[in-house]
C-alpha cells in the first residue's frame, strides 16, 4: 500500500512524503489543475473564455448533464423539499443518483458492467441539506465534481491551492458542509450571473462551512484546502478564491475582476493580491478576510490586505515553479512581448495579476494554449535527453522508485507542463452576448490530454450527451468511450511522439475545422437567426434538435476518428519502423533510428574507444574525464561528415542536414525536429499536417466511413497515392505535398 504514493492530490504539487495511510488511499484525487479566464474585451468575439483542466489520475471522467427543474412544495408543511448536500467525491462513481443526471443514474452505473456494481447501489447518501430555491438552470458537470457551465452562460474552471487553514466536513466530524465542487453546483443551479454565483458561493460557504478537498491526511491536507475558480459570464470575468476560516465553520473568500481586454491563469496557488474592500466594481469579499487576518494577527490593519500573503501556503522552493510557471507560460504565450522574469517568488510578486494579450484570443487560441508544452521555450518538454530520443513531452508525477523514497524524488522537478498526461478532460466555455443563451451556452469539451484530443461544441440546449462522453471509468478499458479511445492513440503516438504527433495534428486539424474555418460560427448565427424567428415551440424545437445533432455529428467524428487511428497508427509506427508504401505492391518499412545528439548523449559512438581511454587514464593516474572527453572529441572529429539534403519547399525548414533543431538536448527551441508552434492551426507552408485538400479527402472520409472507421487511415493512403511520399534524408518521416 505504502508504496502507491499521493492518494488524493495527484494533481496539485504533491509536496511532501505522502504518509499513505488505507483510508487516504480510499479516497481519491482531486479535480484542481490550470484554469484560465479571458474577458469580453480580450477575445475576438467579445465572447468570454473560461477554460480548465482537471488533471487527476484517478476521477470519474464522465459529463453530465442536468436539466433545468422547478420545484413545488411537497406536503402540508407547504416547503420546499431541501436540497441534498454530498461529501466530495472525485472517483467513480461521483455520484449515483435518480432525477438529477442520465449520467448519474443507477442504470447507466449498471451499464458499466462491473463486478462491483452492486457496492455503489443503490444511491450516494447525502451528508446534509440546504433550503431548495423553486427553479434551478441547466448546467454541465463531470465526475470529478465540477460544475462547468450553465443555460444563463455562467461558467467556471477550477484549480486548488495551497491554504493556510484546514477543515473537516461534518461526515468526518467536522463543522463543515460545502466542499468547492458542491459550491460549484449550487452556484450553476442558481446564478444568472457571474456575479451572484461568487456572493452566493461565499455566503453560503460562510453560514453553512468550507472544507477542502483533503482533510484527514496530516502531510498533504493544506496543499488542498484553498481553491480558485475562475468566473464568467457574457460580460465579466472574475477570479475567485476561497479557504475555510481558522474556526472549520465558515469561510474565507474574495474575488477579483479580471480587467476587460485582460486574460489570466491560475496554477495551483492563489494570485489575489491586494484586495481593496472599498471598490466594489473590483472586488468582492467576505468580512471574514479582514476579521480573521486582524484576529490571528496575519496582518496589522494598516493598508491593503494582501489575501495571497496572509492566506496562502507557498510551496517549497523546490517545487515553486509547480505553480508559477504556467501563468509565466500563459502570461508570455498571450502577450510575447511581455518581459516576465521565469524564475519568480512563491507570491508570483514580480507578475501582474492578469495580461492583455497581444492578439485577441478566440476559441482556437484557447485549444492551443490547453495544448501547450512550453514548446518553443527554454523549458520545451518535447526536447531534451528527459524526453528520450522521440522527444515524449510527458514528465511523470513522482513516486518511489527503488530505494528512492518519495520525499527524494520530489526533491526534483520537470517542468510542469498545460497539457499533461494524467489530465481527465479539458474543455473552454464559451459565454457571448451577441447569441441567445440557447446557442450560446456552448463548451469545447475534449477527454484525457489536450495536446492529443479533439474538441467537440456541446450545446447546453441539447438535450442528451452522447453516450461516448457519458459512460465509462477507469476499471476497464471500452473503445466506445471516448476517454479510452483518446487514451489509445495518446499513449501509443507518446512512443515515437516526435514521428507520430503529426499525423495526430493533422486529424485535430480537420476535426476541428470548423473551430478555426468560421463554419461553427456559421452554424452559431444560422440557429440564433432561426430561433429570432420562431414563433412555435416545434420551432424552438427544431433549432435545439439541430444543436444536439450537432454535437452528437462532432462526438461521432471524433469517435470514428480514434477509434480508426489508434489501429492506424500501431500499423504505421511499431517497432522502431515507420510503414509507408501501403497502396503500393510491398510496404516499405523505414527505420526510426535514434537523432545523432541522444546516440551521443548515451555513449552510442566509439563507447569502447572512450572507456579504454578513461581506464587508462585512470591506471595512469590522470583525469578520467578529461580522458573520456578527449576520446570524444577525437570520435567526434572522425565521424564521416554531415550530407545536407536540400530541404524541401514549403517545409518551413531551411535544411535537413541530418542535425536536429536543437542544438544541444539541454537547449530549447524549435522542438526536436524543427515542431513549429502554431496556435494549432495547420502550418501555412503545407507540411505534416498541412493542406486543404487532405482535409477535403478526410472529411469525405468521415462522412462516408462514419461507423466503418476507415476515414482517418483514407486520408493517409490518399496522401502517399495522389502526392507522392518523399522521404526526408536521415529525418525518415513521410512527407506529403500537394
Ligand atoms: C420563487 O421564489 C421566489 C422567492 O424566492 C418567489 O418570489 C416566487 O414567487 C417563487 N416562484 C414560484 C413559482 O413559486
Ligand atoms: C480603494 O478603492 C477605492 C474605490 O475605488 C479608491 O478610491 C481607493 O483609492 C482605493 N484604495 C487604494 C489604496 O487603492
Ligand atoms: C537499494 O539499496 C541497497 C543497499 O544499499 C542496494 O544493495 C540495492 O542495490 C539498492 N537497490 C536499488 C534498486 O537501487
Ligand atoms: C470548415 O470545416 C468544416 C468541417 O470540416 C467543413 O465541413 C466546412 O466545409 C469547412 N468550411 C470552410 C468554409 O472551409
Ligand atoms: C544544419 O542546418 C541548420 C539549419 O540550416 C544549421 O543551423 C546548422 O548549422 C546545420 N548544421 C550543420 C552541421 O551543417
Amino acid at each position: 500500500m505504502a508504496s502507491l504514493g499521493r492518494p488524493r492530490w495527484a494533481c496539485a504539487a504533491a509536496l511532501a512524503a505522502a504518509a499513505t495511510t488505507a483510508a487516504a488511499l480510499a479516497m481519491t484525487a482531486t479535480g484542481h489543475c490550470t484554469t484560465m479566464i479571458v474577458s469580453a474585451g480580450a477575445s475576438a468575439d467579445g465572447s468570454v473564455l473560461t477554460s480548465s483542466t482537471s488533471d487527476c489520475k484517478d476521477c470519474d471522467f464522465r459529463l453530465a448533464r442536468v436539466g433545468a427543474r422547478t420545484y413545488t412544495p411537497a406536503g402540508k408543511s407547504n416547503k420546499l423539499r431541501p436540497r441534498p448536500v454530498f461529501e466530495a467525491k472525485f472517483n467513480f462513481p461521483h455520484l449515483v443518483a435518480e432525477g438529477r443526471s442520465p449520467t448519474w443514474e443507477a442504470d447507466n452505473l449498471k451499464a458499466e458492467d462491473l463486478p462491483q456494481v452492486d457496492t455503489w447501489l443503490p444511491r450516494t447518501k447525502s451528508i446534509g441539506s440546504l433550503p431548495q430555491v423553486n427553479a434551478t438552470a441547466a448546467l454541465y458537470e463531470t465526475g470529478s465534481g465540477y460544475a462547468l457551465l450553465n443555460e444563463h452562460q455562467v461558467a467556471m474552471g477550477e484549480s486548488s491551492c495551497p491554504a493556510k487553514f484546514v477543515a473537516s466536513p461534518v461526515s468526518a466530524g467536522g463543522k463543515a458542509l460545502l466542499d468547492v465542487s458542491e459550491l460549484s453546483r449550487i452556484g450553476l443551479e442558481r446564478a444568472r450571473t457571474a456575479q451572484e454565483a461568487i456572493r452566493l458561493m461565499g455566503a453560503l460557504a460562510e453560514k453553512y462551512g468550507y472544507y477542502g478537498a483533503e482533510w484527514d491526511d496530516d502531510e498533504t491536507k493544506y496543499d488542498e484546502s484553498g481553491e480558485a475558480l475562475m468566473v464568467g459570464d457574457t460580460s465579466e470575468a472574475w477570479v475567485f478564491h476561497i479557504l475555510p476560516d481558522d474556526t472549520g465553520a465558515s469561510a474565507v473568500w474574495v474575488a477579483q475582476r479580471v480587467p476587460d481586454g485582460h486574460m489570466t491563469a491560475v496554477a495551483n496557488n492563489f494570485v489575489i493580491r491586494h484586495v481593496n474592500a472599498s471598490d466594489t466594481d473590483n472586488f468582492l469579499m467576505s468580512d471574514s478576510v479582514h476579521a480573521v487576518a486582524k484576529r490571528l494577527g496575519l496582518w496589522d490593519g494598516k493598508g491593503l490586505l494582501d489575501f495571497t500573503d496572509v492566506y496562502g501556503k507557498p510551496r517549497p522552493a523546490v517545487h515553486g515553479s509547480y505553480s508559477t510557471r504556467r501563468v509565466w507560460r500563459v502570461f508570455t504565450r498571450a502577450d510575447p512581448d511581455l518581459v516576465l522574469p521565469s524564475h519568480t517568488d512563491a507570491l508570483m510578486s514580480d507578475y501582474p495579476f492578469s495580461v492583455a494579450p497581444a492578439k485577441k484570443m478566440d476559441l482556437a487560441r484557447m485549444v492551443a494554449f490547453q495544448r501547450d508544452h512550453y514548446e518553443g521555450t527554454e523549458f520545451d518538454t518535447t526536447v531534451g535527453l528527459a524526453g528520450g530520443p522521440f522527444g515524449d513531452p510527458d514528465r511523470y508525477d513522482a513516486g518511489p522508485v527503488g530505494n528512492m523514497t518519495l520525499e527524494r524524488a520530489m526533491y526534483g522537478e520537470f517542468p510542469r507542463t498545460i497539457s499533461l498526461f494524467r489530465t481527465s478532460y479539458s474543455y473552454i466555455a464559451r459565454s457571448t452576448s451577441a447569441l441567445p443563451s440557447t446557442v450560446g451556452a456552448m463548451l469545447l469539451f475534449a477527454p484525457h490530454a489536450a495536446a492529443t484530443s479533439a474538441y467537440v461544441p456541446f450545446y447546453l440546449a441539447s438535450e442528451a450527451v452522447p453516450p461516448a462522453y457519458a459512460t465509462g471509468s477507469l476499471f476497464r478499458y471500452r473503445g466506445d468511450v471516448a476517454y479510452w479511445a483518446v487514451a489509445a492513440v495518446c499513449n501509443w503516438v507518446h512512443k515515437y511522439y516526435v514521428h507520430a504527433i503529426g499525423d495526430v495534428r493533422e486529424m485535430q486539424a480537420v476535426l476541428e475545422a470548423d473551430i478555426r474555418n468560421g463554419s461553427l460560427a456559421d452554424f452559431e448565427a444560422n440557429a440564433a437567426a432561426r430561433l429570432g424567428k420562431a414563433k412555435k415551440t416545434k420551432d424552438v424545437r427544431a433549432v435545439t434538435d439541430a444543436l444536439t445533432t450537432y454535437t452528437s455529428s462532432r462526438a461521432a467524428g471524433v469517435m470514428a476518428a480514434y477509434g480508426a487511428a489508434f489501429p492506424a497508427l500501431i500499423a504505421k509506427f511499431h517497432d522502431g519502423f515507420i510503414r509507408s508504401g501501403e497502396t503500393e505492391a510491398a510496404v516499405t518499412m523505414t527505420t526510426m533510428f535514434y537523432p545523432e545528439w541522444w546516440l551521443k548523449a548515451v555513449g552510442y559512438f566509439r563507447a569502447g574507444d572512450i572507456a579504454a581511454a578513461e581506464a587508462a587514464a585512470r591506471a595512469a593516474g590522470k583525469d578520467p574525464a578529461a580522458a573520456a572527453a578527449a576520446a570524444a572529441a577525437a570520435d567526434d572529429a572522425a565521424m564521416p561528415p554531415v550530407v545536407l539534403a536540400p530541404a524541401p519547399a514549403g517545409s518551413g525548414l531551411s535544411a535537413d542536414n541530418g542535425t536536429t533543431a536543437s542544438p544541444s538536448p539541454a537547449v530549447g527551441g524549435p522542438g526536436v525536429y524543427g515542431d513549429a508552434v502554431s496556435d494549432g492551426k495547420p502550418s501555412s507552408g503545407g507540411g505534416l499536417w498541412g493542406g486543404g485538400m487532405h482535409i477535403v479527402l478526410f472529411v469525405a472520409g468521415l462522412v462516408s466511413g462514419l461507423g466503418g472507421g476507415s476515414c482517418w487511415p483514407g486520408g493517409s493512403a490518399a496522401c502517399s497515392a495522389g502526392a507522392g511520399t518523399r522521404r526526408l534524408g536521415r529525418r525518415q518521416c513521410w512527407w506529403c505535398r500537394w
